[in-house]
């Protein structure tokens, strides 16, 4: 089966990531060609993978120690709690700057583990080995690590490369369909900001995706992950242009958190129903062709995902879920940056919406 390997050149680091079938079995192989040699290396692995990802991935590694932790993953133990239980465990067996730290999990486990590896002597090598479709498509790659606190999700963290990423699509039979899904919303918000030809390609093949069938499943992590390279190579650290990869975001957090993080709407179907509100809202305003949002729409629809807001809200959910909206980094009490598609890969980043016209088309959503 094919391999695919995509570097990653940020003004930091330079890093590569290999996606393809069963390759965690060739990752000794991989390490060699990479000049990675682990000497001592703690694996902090997710509860959830199946046991067997972890013996595969402890028989290629060469090193005297190898010592593995298991992390149960949640929004709750993404916390700088966690972060100094790892430490502990780095400290207590004097590991130093060269040793490996290695995040053998989902987007959780790789956030916060590449956040310890920032921090630790103030920075130790890190390894990325992704088991969800999100983090495989999504937050391995650009180096944002963190953790969440009282005051709100991903509020304390670092930008830290990575040595190396290996995703391994076979690791990700083991998901349930809903991971999925949250995996696909970041890939067709990528799709959405580069080109139609993307936004083509998940059309034709949306179901064989989600039934991670090979090689289409490869081929569209590769191309996603090649979308966010592009962006995160020329704005590492968010100045304007990373942005871009907020789509959907404003409105999906807001609904994420105006639920209470219920599971009856989870992060990708909550940032799907995202970017249905931002190309409606870019529709009504004139920016989005009809023929377009349409296009948009209809993909979703045959996903048999609702993007029926009354499905999760009632009319009295409005002021919540524009409380929510307002407490976005960028925003304030008056205005909103919302997003807007012009067209595939046409995308306006910066235009501020006064709050009462956010809530007016919120009311008007939930009223229809
Ligand atoms: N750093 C970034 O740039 C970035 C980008 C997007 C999202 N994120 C963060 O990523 C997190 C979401 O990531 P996620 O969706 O991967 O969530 P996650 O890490 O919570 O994993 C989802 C669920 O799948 C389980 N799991 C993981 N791998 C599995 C496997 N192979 N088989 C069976 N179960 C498995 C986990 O235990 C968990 O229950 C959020 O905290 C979000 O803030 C970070």
């Amino acid at each position: 089966m094919k391999e695919y390997k995509l570097i990653i050149n940020t003004n930091s680091k330079k890093y590569p990531i290999y996606i393809g079938y069963n390759i965690l079995k060739n990752s000794k192989r991989i390490f060699k060609k990479n000049n990675i040699q682990i000497k001592k290396c703690l694996i902090v692995v997710d509860k959830n993978v199946p046991k067997k990802n972890l013996s595969v991935l402890k028989k290629n590694i060469v090193s005297s120690k190898i010592l593995f932790h298991s992390f149960n993953a949640n929004e709750k133990s993404k916390s700088l709690e966690y972060v100094n239980s790892i430490l502990k465990i780095l400290f207590i067996n004097n590991f130093n700057r060269d040793d490996y730290i290695i995040a053998l999990g989902g987007g959780i486990t790789g956030d916060v583990v590449g956040f310890a590896a920032s921090i630790f002597k103030r920075g130790m090598k890190f390894i990325n080995i992704p088991t969800t479709l999100l983090s495989q498509v999504d937050s391995s790659i650009g180096g944002k690590t963190g953790v969440n606190n009282i005051y709100g999700k991903n509020l304390v963290g670092s930008f830290y490369q990575p040595e190396i990423v290996i995703s391994d699509v076979k690791i990700l039979n083991s998901l349930n369909k809903r991971e999925i899904v949250c995996g696909y919303g970041e890939i067709l918000k990528h799709s959405i900001i580069s080109k139609e030809k993307n936004f083509n390609y998940l059309n034709k093949h949306k179901f064989k995706i989600l039934n991670l069938k090979s090689p289409f499943l490869e081929k569209t992590i590769y191309d996603s992950c090649k979308i966010k390279k592009n962006i995160v190579e020329r704005d590492e650290k968010e100045k304007n242009l990373r942005k871009i990869l907020n789509l959907g975001h404003t409105f999906g957090h807001a609904y994420e958190a105006s639920n209470g993080y219920s599971k009856n709407l989870n992060h990708g179907e909550a940032v799907i129903l995202g970017i249905i509100s931002s190309a409606k809202f870019s529709l009504i305003n004139h920016v989005l062709p009809q023929k377009i949002y349409k296009k948009i729409v209809s993909h979703v629809k045959e996903l048999n995902l609702s993007i029926n807001l009354k499905r999760y809200f009632k009319k009295k959910n409005v002021n919540l879920i524009l409380k929510y909206m307002k407490s976005d980094k960028k925003n304030n009490n008056n205005n909103i940056n919302i997003i807007l598609i012009k067209n595939f890969g046409k995308i306006d980043l910066n235009k501020r919406f006064n709050v009462s016209k956010i809530k007016s088309f919120l009311r008007l959503e939930l009223n229809n």
